[in-house]
């Protein structure tokens, strides 16, 4: 084993043991010889699983044949994965472009809503998380830890996944009330389909249907973060076909890059005109051709296998399975929801406040068990977004490692 306090890393997150060796499928395998199920794809991106020995190829070919190009050349392979993006991003008719982190598609989005409406201002939820790059801090968790602060952040209550309708209601009331005291400022309105940092939210698609009627109204464009819903994640290709609910931008990351570096951002057809945009944008790695590969890769696999259906599927048995567990008395664990393989239940202790102690122990005996789990909102939530080949087998050791655990 390798002691862990003595990398050249800068320590700007504590780390945990095992260090890696490799990973296959749905599993990583530790220096210390074991097999770990990883619950939650890495950082919710190696969705086909690890080392999935045909992208593997297809990135060696790739490499092969052109890995970058400058920003005003593209090549064919990049032409093709906008034309495939656009075909499944159906009614959207959606316009992409590829970036390479989630923070840095939420960047581009912001940028051009900020051009196109000629305003500065930003309505976002009090608990989304969209990156940390000034711009998408502004609007993480409100922008409270943005540094400097920066004006014109508009932050807005989630409603909460078991809201009743006069709670949801309350809250389109407030969104209402802020465009309508604003709109000569806003510019857009950032939300997360489902809020996954601030506590696995799914606010559903009665609320998102508020709040696009309510963008029209205001002439405020309406962007869908999509870093974690996106890409098949929720059992349709993006969540805002899920919710039925259109968004005039999206930015989407983690299993766009199927583990790597890559995300885009997609703009509604009816923006994009032949003759360009008096603004022009660039970045170095924008439309590379290793990007389009991927993208290019994870399309074709998730169409010939029929992995929407299978997410569905394998999403609503996951479900059942953790809401039995929050059904066992004594387990502490409630409120189990979710949406496609993107999952989530509550820890519950009778009298406990801070749930990161808590946490930290489960998190530390799953692993011993075998299990990489994920903790958020505080250690509050655990939340769940597999890979999307995971087996039902897989499934049930999970539960069982949960039900020991807690
Ligand atoms: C919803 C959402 N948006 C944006 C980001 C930022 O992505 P990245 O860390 O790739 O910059 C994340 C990362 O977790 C996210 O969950």
């Amino acid at each position: 084993m390798s002691d862990l306090e003595n990398t050249y890393f800068i320590p700007v997150i504590g780390w945990h043991e095992p260090v890696i060796s490799y990973g296959n499928g749905s599993y990583v395998y530790g220096n210390d010889g074991k097999a770990y199920l990883d619950l939650n794809s890495g950082q919710f991106c190696t969705v086909l699983g690890h080392s999935d020995p045909e992208l593997a190829k297809r990135l060696e070919q790739n490499a092969g044949r052109i890995a970058h190009t400058n920003t005003g050349m593209l090549c064919e392979e990049a032409i093709k994965a906008a034309e495939n993006l656009h075909r499944i991003s159906g009614e959207l008719d959606g316009y992409s472009i590829f970036l390479s982190t989630g923070a840095e598609a939420v960047e581009f989005c912001i940028r051009y809503a900020k051009f196109l409406k000629n305003k500065q201002g930003i309505v976002c939820f009090d608990k989304g998380y969209h990156g940390l790059t000034l711009g998408a801090q502004s609007i993480t968790y409100g922008g409270v830890y943005a540094r400097p602060e920066v004006d014109g952040i508009y932050p807005v209550p989630v409603p909460d996944t078991f809201a009743d309708n006069a709670v949801v209601q309350q809250a389109v009331e407030i969104f209402e009330k802020t465009l309508k005291n604003h709109c000569d400022e806003i510019a857009a309105v950032v939300m997360e389909p489902i809020v996954s940092v601030g506590g696995m939210i799914i606010p559903g698609a009665e609320y998102f249907k508020e709040i696009r009627r309510l963008c029209d109204q205001y002439d405020v464009m309406l962007i869908f973060d999509e870093c974690q819903t996106g890409f098949a994640r929720t059992g349709e290709w993006f969540a805002y076909q899920t919710l039925e609910c259109l968004p005039d931008m999206i930015a989407c990351a983690k299993a766009v890059g199927l583990g790597y570096p890559v995300s885009i951002a997609m703009m509604a057809g009816k923006y994009v005109t032949k003759e360009g945009f008096k603004m022009t944008h660039y970045s170095s790695h924008q439309n590379d051709g290793f990007a389009a590969a991927i993208i290019n890769y994870g399309i074709e696999c998730v169409e010939n296998e029929k992995l929407l259906t299978a997410i569905k599927e394998k999403g609503q048995y996951f479900l059942e399975k953790l809401q039995n567990l929050c059904n066992d008395d004594g387990v502490g664990l409630c409120k189990a929801r979710g949406c496609g393989l993107m999952l989530g239940a509550d820890l519950y202790v009778p009298g406990l406040d801070n749930y990161r102690g808590y946490y930290a122990e489960l998190s530390k005996r799953a692993v011993e068990k075998g299990v990489i789990i994920q903790g958020t909102n505080g250690g509050r939530t655990l939340r769940f977004l597999p890979d999307y080949r995971i087996r039902y087998e897989d499934i049930d050791f999970c539960i069982e490692v949960l039900k020991d655990i807690l």
